[in-house]
């Protein structure tokens, strides 16, 4: 080990990550630049471990201990880079908060993310599934990547294009899964924002609350006040958010649900067909369903939550129950959203 970067063992991952699941990592490594990141992939020492990199732990279910090492990137800077009439350029440092990226953006009045509230995680983990929420996704404003390259062992650049951005996916989950860390993101925001209102329930909060030209501020306030009253707050119930992707289905699988339920919701993305997995899960008669510390969330079923001190294992199990349910009433396999450890 090299330099300032701090090392503990045996070190207790409940407080870092959002499930609260009480394992331990054999090692954990804080790295606070990307020069002790080159470090550490250059020292003999470390090169042939086997480890994981950990944000803030929102998307992620542990299952078990953990044998190898986990890296946890610190730092977090926020630079302008460079604005012109229409557009300022942020680069953002991985350890990074992404909500008080958020919350610097609405201040500044620079529109693209607003919608992206309340998000919890850092911005290094958030191109890897491209965070998407009320209408916008990361990739509407993310201009470049750069990840430390685990095989070539050097920093690499990759811009929007290459991400090959979809719906919660990216390169970073395929060709390059297990080969990189994000280092950091770099953002086009926008100095004309235009209000992105066309989600669910958000045009109807806003004319509640009587505005009428919405701001980047007022739309970001509208979507904490949706997510507030809808998603279970992480620090009082242990989740990840959404537990399972929003499956795609052929065409012929909605008309069969059709038959049976004329006002199955469907909605058209990327030229597929997508139905909400939280109604699959409500009509398999599963919202609120809990088996012992583990349920899915009564006002949102396709959250699960550790009502108390559930292992991973406890809640793995669970997932299980509800695909298999899910799949035998319709044919539909529900795929996770979470990494599972
Ligand atoms: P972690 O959970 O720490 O890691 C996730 C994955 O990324 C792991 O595989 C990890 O190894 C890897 N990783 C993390 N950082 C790096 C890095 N720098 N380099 C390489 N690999 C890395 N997601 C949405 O898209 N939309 C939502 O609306 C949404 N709402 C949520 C609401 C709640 C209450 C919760 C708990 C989660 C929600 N999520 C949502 C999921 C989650 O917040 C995002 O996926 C977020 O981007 C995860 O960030 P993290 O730093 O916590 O990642
Ligand atoms: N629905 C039900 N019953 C419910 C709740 C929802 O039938 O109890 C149905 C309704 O038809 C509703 C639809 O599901 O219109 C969609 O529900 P919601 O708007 O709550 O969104 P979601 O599809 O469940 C997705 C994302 C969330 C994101 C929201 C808002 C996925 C997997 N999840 O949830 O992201 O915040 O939209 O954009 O795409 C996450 O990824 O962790 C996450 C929380």
């Amino acid at each position: 080990m090299t330099g300032k970067m701090k090392l503990f063992e045996n070190y207790s991952l409940k407080e870092l990550n959002t499930f609260h699941i009480d394992v331990k990592a054999k090692r954990f490594i804080i790295v606070e630049n990307v020069n002790e990141l080159k470090e550490l992939f250059n020292s003999s020492e470390l090169s042939a471990v086997k480890f994981l990199t950990l944000g803030g732990g929102s998307n992620i279910l542990f299952t078990k201990d953990i044998d190898d090492t986990i890296i946890h990137l610190s730092f977090n800077q926020l630079s302008e880079l460079k604005s012109d009439d229409n557009f300022v350029y942020l680069k953002a440092e991985a350890g990074l908060i992404w909500d008080d990226l958020v919350k610097y953006s609405v201040e500044k009045n620079l529109g693209g993310i607003e919608n992206l509230a309340m998000i919890p995680g850092t911005v290094g983990a958030a191109p890897i599934q491209n965070i998407g929420a009320y209408g916008q996704e990361l990739k509407d404003t993310l201009v470049e990547v750069e990840f430390y390259d685990l095989i070539e062992n050097k920093i690499r650049c990759l811009s929007n294009e290459q991400c090959q951005f979809g719906y919660r996916d990216s390169v970073f989950k395929n060709e390059l899964k297990n080969k990189f860390i994000i280092t950091s993101v770099t953002f086009r925001l926008s100095k004309n924002p235009v209000p992105v209102l066309n989600y669910g329930n958000v045009s109807n909060e806003l004319s509640k609350s009587g505005i009428k030209n919405p701001t980047v501020k007022d739309v970001s306030n509208i979507i904490r006040k949706i997510r507030t009253e809808k998603l279970p707050d992480p620090d009082l119930i242990g989740n990840a958010g959404s537990f399972f992707k929003n499956p795609f289905v052929e065409e012929q699988i909605l008309q069969q649900i059709r038959k049976k339920f004329p006002d199955v919701p469907s909605f058209n993305q990327e030229n597929k067909i997508k139905i909400p997995a939280a109604w699959l899960i409500e009509k398999s008669g599963l919202k609120g369903f809990r088996k012992g510390n583990v349920g899915t969330y009564p006002n949102q079923p396709l959250v699960i939550v550790n009502y108390g001190n559930a292992t991973g294992t406890e809640i793995l199990e669970f997932a299980m129950f509800i695909q298999k349910t899910v799949l035998e009433k319709f044919n539909i396999q529900l795929e996770p959203e979470v990494n599972i450890i």
